[in-house]
């Protein structure tokens, strides 16, 4: 199949969410003030990579409800393309609330059971587009959510594979949303038929069982991906390629809401990848990129643009700019 001009560079398939983000510290139940906001991992990286210059598209199903049309408006207002979104009648989108408890600590309460995302299904995967594609984003809570999404997954990164398409995949490990027997052998086989596999320390650990983060970005690599970005929170990445370790340092910020970090680098780095950065040059500026989002409420409002992450990047020390007088 050919990649014709009009194929968005990245596609990425999973669950978006709505965001219902409390206003002031507390338990969910003494919570009454909410900021709508938007979340889904997928989507969330869909978002950064758009932001940071690349041409996207999102494959998902959602609801024909309220949520499913905001939805539908984020992503048109962003410029990622929805020519593949199944709207599903009578379904409801997915959503999660997100508390604080000082100190810079989240809970997520989902309610996503039973959403259109998880009836994704392989005939939902347009072959066409994939195939069309320079990369395709898949995380492992597109596989998660239930089995004809796992499913359609598998079906995506065939078709990817198939046709020279770039396979990128987030672990996201979420205990919660499947058995860790399954997730670790469905997340343990994907990051074999991946090119880049992105995971986070603390998931990476759980995933391999081992602790050192050296031997856990290891691990991932003798699967057979030839890049792998291991991402340690403020301790930044580590990134393996071609039997090479670079350790590339977090950008120092002064985080509020860490929620869409490993997202907003995952986006961050496919979006400079395909634009013919190296992988460490990538990284370097998708550390910024996940900083920088970390810096205000929510997984998307904060999510910098190209402009941002570069003024950053020119900054002394990496710091914030100081207030305007
Ligand atoms: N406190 C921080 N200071 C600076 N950079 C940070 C901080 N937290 C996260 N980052 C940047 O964001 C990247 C991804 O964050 P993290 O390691 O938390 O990923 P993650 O756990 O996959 O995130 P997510 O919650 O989106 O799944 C880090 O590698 C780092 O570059
Ligand atoms: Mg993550």
């Amino acid at each position: 199949m050919a990649r014709t001009p009009s194929s968005p560079c990245v596609l990425a398939l999973g669950e978006p969410l709505l965001e219902f983000n409390a206003a002031a510290e507390g338990e969910l139940e003494d919570s009454a003030v909410f900021h709508l906001g938007f979340g889904g991992d997928t989507s969330n990286m869909v978002i950064a990579a758009r932001r940071s210059g690349a041409s996207a598209g999102y494959l998902t199903r959602i609801g024909d409800d309220a949520f499913g049309r905001s939805l539908l408006a984020l992503w048109r207002r962003e410029g990622v393309d929805t020519t593949h979104v199944v709207r599903e009648p009578g379904g409801a989108t997915g959503l999660y609330f997100v508390t604080r408890h000082g100190e810079g600590k989240h809970s997520f309460t989902y309610r996503r059971a039973g959403s259109p995302a998880s009836r994704l299904c392989p005939a939902d995967v347009p072959e066409h587009a994939v195939a069309g594609a320079r990369l395709l984003h898949l995380s492992g809570i597109t596989q998660a959510i239930g089995t004809s999404a796992c499913d359609a997954a598998f079906h995506a990164v065939d078709v990817a594979r198939a046709n020279g398409t770039l396979v990128s995949y987030d672990p996201n490990y979420r205990p919660a949303l499947w058995p860790p027997e399954r997730a670790r052998a469905v997340i343990l086989h994907t990051a074999g038929l991946a090119d880049l596999v992105l995971p986070n320390l603390e998931e990476g650990r759980l995933l391999t069982g081992l602790d050192d983060p050296h031997d856990v970005l290891e691990a991932f690599a003798r699967r057979g991906p030839s890049l792998v970005a291991l991402k340690m929170g403020a301790d930044g990445v580590l990134l393996r390629e071609g039997g090479r370790t670079t350790r590339v340092p977090a950008h120092p910020v002064t985080p509020v809401d860490a929620t869409g970090a490993g997202d907003t680098f995952d986006g961050a780095f496919a979006a400079r990848l395909l634009d013919g950065d190296s992988p460490v040059e990538a990284a370097r500026y998708a550390v910024i990129a996940a900083a920088l989002t970390t810096t205000g409420p929510g997984a998307v409002g904060p999510i910098p643009r190209r402009e941002e992450v570069r003024a950053a990047a020119g900054r002394p020390g990496g710091e914030s700019p100081s207030p305007k007088p």
